[in-house]
């Protein structure tokens, strides 16, 4: 999707960087996804400007975080790719509670609120993606989701069209899900966390990263975990029994480490990785009578 110059010049008033034909297969951890023009918002306050513009060109849109946990469509993309970019993250602490814009690397906020005798997050550290992206999903590993530490969220809402903060009660965290709207954007959150020794999470820290090197392809191209546990059980050790470790459609790859990781293997095609799913599913639902959902975000043209 490409935007008229008109509009490019009316964005640039609002703050907004546009940069055209970008390729998202470099912006996604999985390496597949089109190309499209992506808009790099520097202002949050100008955000309901952008969107009401963006409604009223008729524009298509979508929010990409850290493009960690996301699964995109080949070729020209029939919307744009909104993207947060404040020069410099803002993340502090007063006391027990943490004020961390949603653009924050997971991982730096998690080693930042250490260095500040705060802990509770030692699982998230490998988790890769956005602060906002960790939000939006309720991103959980190792016992610990960062829903339960949430007391504050700034977001654009599409509904209202304006900047709200919801209080984290108001909120519902479920596994890898929240009752946030598909087109809420994270700006800000705030977090309390309980008080921990730098030295005492840092040790947590390496025990989580030994047990993921351990168990998961770092090295390779993924978006982490294809299919959500179904209750009481685990898509990983199911697609495993099933020998289907190495199994393959084109360059998309089921992980010979760790089952549940797809991984791409050279020059995947997003119709590729949808095909691997498609079969490994079917394999699992004929085989235990399980019908395994997706954990990893669909974007489809
Ligand atoms: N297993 C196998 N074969 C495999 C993979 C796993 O037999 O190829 C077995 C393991 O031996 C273990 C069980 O399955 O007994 C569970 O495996 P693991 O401990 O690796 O955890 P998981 O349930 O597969 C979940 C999360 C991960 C998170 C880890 C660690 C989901 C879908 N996955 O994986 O999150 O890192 O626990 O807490 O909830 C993600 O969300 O993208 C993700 C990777």
């Amino acid at each position: 999707m490409r935007i008229n110059d008109q509009t490019a010049a009316q964005l640039k008033e609002l703050g907004v960087e546009l940069r055209r034909g970008v390729s998202l297969a470099e912006q996604t951890s999985l390496g597949i996804g089109g190309t499209t023009d992506e808009l790099l918002l520097h202002r949050y306050e100008t955000i309901p400007d952008v969107m009401r513009l963006l409604a009223r060109e008729n524009i298509p849109h979508r929010f990409l975080g850290g493009g960690t946990n996301v699964l995109i469509g080949d070729g020209e993309l029939p919307w744009v790719v909104l993207h947060l970019r404040a020069a410099h993250p803002g993340m502090r602490v007063e006391g027990n509670a943490a004020y961390v814009d949603a653009s924050a690397d997971l991982g730096g906020m998690v080693t930042f609120c250490a260095k500040h005798d705060l802990g509770g997050m030692e699982g998230l550290i490998g988790v890769p993606g956005s602060v906002g992206g960790a939000l939006r999903m309720n991103a959980g590993a190792y016992g610990t989701q960062i829903g339960p530490h949430v007391r504050e969220v700034e977001l654009y809402r599409a509904a209202s069209g304006e900047i709200e903060t919801l209080r984290g009660a108001e909120i519902s965290f479920d596994y890898r899900h929240t009752s946030f709207a598909p087109d809420d954007l994270m700006l800000r959150v705030k977090l309390e966390l309980p008080s921990k020794s730098y030295k005492e999470v840092l040790a947590g820290i390496r025990v989580c990263n030994e047990k993921r090197r351990s168990s998961q392809p770092l090295n390779q191209k993924s978006a982490g975990c294809i299919f959500k546990n179904p209750p009481g059980g685990s898509a990983g050790r199911m697609i495993d029994e099933l020998g289907l470790k190495g199994h393959r459609v084109g360059d998309a790859m089921v992980s010979d480490r760790h089952a549940n990781f797809f991984v791409n293997a050279g020059h995947a095609r997003c119709s590729d990785m949808l095909k691997l799913i498609d079969e490994v599913r079917e394999r699992v639902r004929t085989a235990y009578g399980v019908q395994l959902e997706n954990e990893v975000i669909v974007w489809r043209n």
